[in-house]
């Protein structure tokens, strides 16, 4: 069981590498990074979605489940990749999305020309006079319905993204294909796109609350049904499912990780938490006392690519809005570079799995700025082009210094524009570079196997830090300002210098001892 505590590296595939110049990332510009991820230290990689998509959701719209875009290099490519990355020793995830397909789906085209079983694949409705047929808004902002003549389609996202009607067997027949097909090819895994919303309330009534977290159109007990099946075909072939799972609760999310569910479900609960040593301890605990005591396994995030980056979000020193996922406001890099390598170090030490999303191993901020002309995420759009989105943790990687595109891209194209300052965190430059960002993952990484068991608390005397030991191993973690002095063992790794027998403010020290 390898996934138990592996770290995963999500690709963003359209912003990592681009092979051919047009400057969207694609699978042969990933394929030649294959080497650079080794000797990161990952043991597999996770890949957004590739399949055709007209790209109303970047990918998240999916025209075809059982191909890949000829943008990214189409199916040979792909295979090219997985190849390369198995005789390397990596793993390889795509990105399931089974909670709603594109308009350009041919079961959605059948659906719009009105034929009667295609719709039942979807959720086709009657408006309320001119009126949609409930009060449910979109994730994306505006409402859930869209208008096809005399009835209305739900789509929980974008227009562009139909919602299927997982009450239809039809559609659970179609998705165990889909698995199927990948397995075969050799795919290790699905991280499983918004787990939780596969199944709504069968009435589909009225949301009487907040628009902000509407259960009616989530978590219903049906899905469980599904993932026993899913976790049924995965066990026959050895393969993974990781879930995004966004539940109000860590008990609910529990609930999705009972043994004959789904392996792993990212914990957003620490995703979300600030900056403050109490809230990590607590966070922590729930993990530990809801999800570790029942046998299955934590799987730690601090980024993906629908959040602000860990550096904006720890180094954020006023804020003025956004949601807590992308908090906006003034950011203080250089504390916020300071921060994030620290509670990185905190979280390779703690027990479970770990997801790294790409440009988190070189200290890469937040692209606050972008300009409004350049923003494409459907988040922008839906809400009045008032919540900026995630478009700035998407913006292609900076790997050179210097050069067009920061050599993301032969040419000087990117589909989202790099700011001037990317160039100071290039990738290539902190590889060669002893205690750059890069170096501090790569140390980290190989050294994160001595963390071995349980995790015990240890007593720090203060508030603001946190200290536990796994076997012979122990990480400190100083959240506040005062370095604090080191009791414990040798120091073997920092993320700012263990001076003076004190471990600094805003670090993390591993000891061994
Ligand atoms: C998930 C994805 C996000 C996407 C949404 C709809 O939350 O991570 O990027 O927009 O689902 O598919």
């Amino acid at each position: 069981m390898w996934w138990r505590d592996a770290v995963v590296y999500q690709v963003y595939l359209r912003s990592f590498a681009d092979s051919d110049g047009d400057g969207v990332g694609d699978l042969d510009g990933l394929r030649t990074r294959l080497d650079y991820l080794v000797e990161l230290g990952v043991d597999g990689i996770w890949l957004n979605p590739c399949y055709p998509s007209p790209g109303a959701d970047h990918g998240y719209d999916v025209a075809d489940y059982m191909d890949v875009d000829t943008r990214y290099g189409g199916l040979p490519a792909f295979d090219r990749l997985l190849a390369d990355a198995h005789a390397r020793g990596l793993k390889v995830f795509m990105d399931l999305v089974p909670n709603h397909c594109s308009v350009e789906h041919p079961w959605f085209q059948a659906a719009l020309a009105g034929d009667r079983p295609a719709r039942e694949r979807f959720i086709f409705r009657p408006g309320r006079g001119d009126e949609p047929p409930n009060n449910w808004r979109s994730v994306f902002g505006g409402s859930a319905w869209t208008r096809v003549g005399d009835e209305w389609y739900l789509h929980s996202f974008d227009p562009g993204q139909p919602d299927f009607n997982w009450r239809n067997p039809e559609v659970g027949a179609y998705f165990e294909d889909v698995l199927r097909f990948w397995f075969d090819r050799g795919v290790d895994g699905f991280r499983i796109d918004v787990v939780h919303m596969l199944f709504k309330h069968a009435d589909l009534p009225d949301w009487p609350h907040h628009p902000e977290y509407n259960i009616l159109a989530q978590n219903q007990p049906e899905v469980h049904e599904v993932l026993r099946r899913w976790r049924k075909l995965a066990d026959a072939r050895e393969r993974t499912l990781v879930g995004e799972i966004w539940v109000p609760t860590v008990g609910d999310l529990a609930l999705y990780l009972r043994p004959d569910e789904l392996q792993q479900a990212f914990y957003f609960d620490l995703l979300v938490c600030p900056w403050d040593a109490s809230r990590f301890r607590a966070s922590i605990d729930r993990g530990l006392e809801e999800i570790v005591s029942t046998g299955a396994v934590i799987t730690w995030t601090l980024a993906n690519h629908d959040v602000h980056r860990t550096v904006s979000r720890f180094g954020l020193v006023s804020r003025t809005g956004g949601p807590d996922t992308r908090p906006r406001g003034v950011v203080d890099v250089e504390l916020g570079v300071r921060r994030a390598r620290a509670a990185m170090m905190l979280v390779l030490a703690l027990p479970g799995s770990v997801y790294l999303y790409q440009g988190e191993e070189a200290g890469l901020p937040e692209v606050m700025d972008l300009p409004d002309e350049a923003r494409q995420d459907p988040t922008w759009f839906r809400s009045g082009r008032t919540e900026h989105g995630r478009d700035g943790c998407r913006v292609p990687l900076p790997w050179t210094p210097t050069g067009p595109s920061f050599g993301f891209s032969p040419s000087a194209r990117t589909w989202l524009p790099q700011p001037d300052w990317f160039g100071a965190f290039a990738i290539e430059d902190q590889t060669a570079r002893p205690g750059s960002t890069w170096s501090l993952h790569r140390d980290a990484l190989g050294m994160r196997p001595g963390f071995d068991g349980p995790l015990e608390w240890l007593p720090t005397g203060r508030q603001d830090v946190l200290a536990f030991r796994r076997g012979e191993m122990i990480c400190v973690t100083v959240f506040g300002d005062e370095p604090y002095p080191v009791e414990w063992g040798t120091p073997v790794l920092a993320s700012a210098d263990v001076r003076a027998g004190a471990v600094a403010p805003a670090s993390s020290a591993w000891f061994r001892g």
